[in-house]
């Protein structure tokens, strides 16, 4: 399970400290059904009441692309292709031999990046995933309809069976597109919106597909969430909701998140989505940053060091290295490097942690320290269970409904006018 050390950020908090509770209200607000945006909370339940039969035909379509692709065009925006993202870059940073190559696009509007995912393609063998809850976000429409008309000329009649859809189960476009042509199809939950999906098809199948053993995901995600569920200031998602909300009373309005792991990039971004759109509402909400140590020392550190003293910070660390790479011996110390000579990078690497911390929180930096086992199926799902929980707990604490997300809306409808959607005002 994860570990949160909030030692580093309790001379920040006020006297009273974190309000534990209130955390164990908002538990019980969400464990009950009764709070805001009740109808979203399936997620809660994802890992537990996936049928065995869904697994199975995720694998199975896995399997298939895995056998006959080269490549896995994931078409998907924000929570419908972040999670997924952010677990693949984090535990196959580099792709097994054989494994197809996943792209990620329809998360934007650039022509020059669809074009440059499409050259880089090339001629290989590639199947779809096209992922959307409400079937209509005109990103991964405008890029759905572009790979459709590739998969046409590739594999002519045979071009929908390269086509995975994961949908809503009763309404939408991509729902209807699905049913009339036949596609193998994959569905959201109605009781889940795209943020908090991760354990369903959405984020699986991408998964399945780059090698992740899933099935060890879901088991320990079931593990990870029955853990969470105990009702007592020991709980890391309490510890972390309470000190979060703390710290935010007393004028910490940014969060940055950190982590020692490049190829924690896409979890951080996965990160920003859900605490922003969950908690960034009426007027309220910590803003959520992330920046990856130590190469962000030397841009953001400056900042972080002596800006102003509205920041939190909260580092991921996983307890194991996968790699060791001792600092070699040489003859001459003429790089002046043999104090570390034979000491491990991974050990080099803690101890700048140590350093940077102790900057930090000298610097008026309250800081949190997430502690997670290792990069691997099961810290996968310990990061994702705990954070979910804890995004949930937070928000309620604040007294938003983490569920929604009203103001989405409002370029959409801008674009849609200026684009002159039919009925669009
Ligand atoms: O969390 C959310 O609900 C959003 O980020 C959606 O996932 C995102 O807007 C994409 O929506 P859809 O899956 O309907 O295309």
């Amino acid at each position: 399970m994860i570990q949160v050390d909030l030692s580093g950020a309790q001379r920040f908090f006020t006297q009273a400290g974190p309000d534990f509770a209130a955390v164990a209200r908002a538990h019980d607000v969400l464990t009950s059904g009764s709070g805001l945006g009740a109808d979203f909370t399936g997620w809660l339940h994802l890992p537990q009441k996936i049928k065995e039969t869904e697994l199975d035909r995720i694998l199975a379509a896995a399997d298939t692309i895995r056998s006959r692709s080269k490549a896995l065009v994931v078409i998907g925006i924000g929570g419908s292709y972040l999670g997924a993202r952010g677990a693949i870059e984090l535990l196959r940073p580099v792709l097994g031999r054989g494994d197809p190559e996943i792209f990620f696009v329809g998360n934007g509007l650039s022509a020059d990046a669809l074009s440059d995912t499409i050259e880089k393609l090339g001629g290989r063998d590639f199947d779809v995933n096209v992922i959307s809850k409400s079937g209509t976000t005109l990103e991964p429409a405008i890029a759905f309809r572009i790979f459709r008309e590739l998969l046409d000329k590739k594999y002519g009649a045979d071009a929908g069976k390269h086509i995975f859809a994961t949908t809503d189960a009763h309404r939408g476009v991509l729902k209807s597109l699905a049913d009339a042509n036949g596609w193998e199809s994959f569905v959201v939950p109605d009781d889940v919106g795209g943020r908090f999906s991760v354990f369903s098809a959405v984020g699986l199948l991408p998964m399945a597909v780059a090698g992740i053993d899933v099935r060890r995901v879901i088991t320990a995600a079931i593990r990870e969430f029955e853990a969470l569920d105990m009702r007592s200031p020991e709980n890391p998602a309490w510890q972390y909701a309470a000190a979060r909300q703390n710290l935010y009373s007393k004028g910490y309005t940014v969060e940055i998140l950190g982590c020692y792991e490049p190829s924690f990039r896409f979890m951080a971004e996965w990160w920003k989505q859900l605490y922003g759109e969950s908690e960034g509402k009426d007027n309220k909400g910590i803003l959520p940053a992330s920046v990856e140590f130590t190469a962000d020392l030397h841009s953001m550190g400056q900042y972080i060091q002596q800006g102003p003293r509205n920041l939190m910070e909260s580092i991921v660390r996983f307890t194991h290295s996968r790699h060791a790479y001792p600092v070699p011996a040489s003859d001459d110390n003429a790089d002046g490097l043999d104090y570390i000579a034979g000491r491990d990078l991974a050990e080099i690497c803690n101890v700048a942690a140590e350093a940077v911390r102790e900057a930090h929180i000298d610097g008026g930096v309250p800081n949190i320290v997430i502690n997670c086992s290792a990069r691997d199926e099961e810290g996968l799902a310990e990061l994702i269970g705990f954070f979910e929980l804890a995004c949930a707990l937070s928000g309620y604490m604040s007294g938003v409904n983490p569920f929604d997300q009203p103001g989405v809306e409002a370029y959409k409808k801008n674009m849609f006018r200026m684009l002159g959607k039919p009925g669009a005002v």
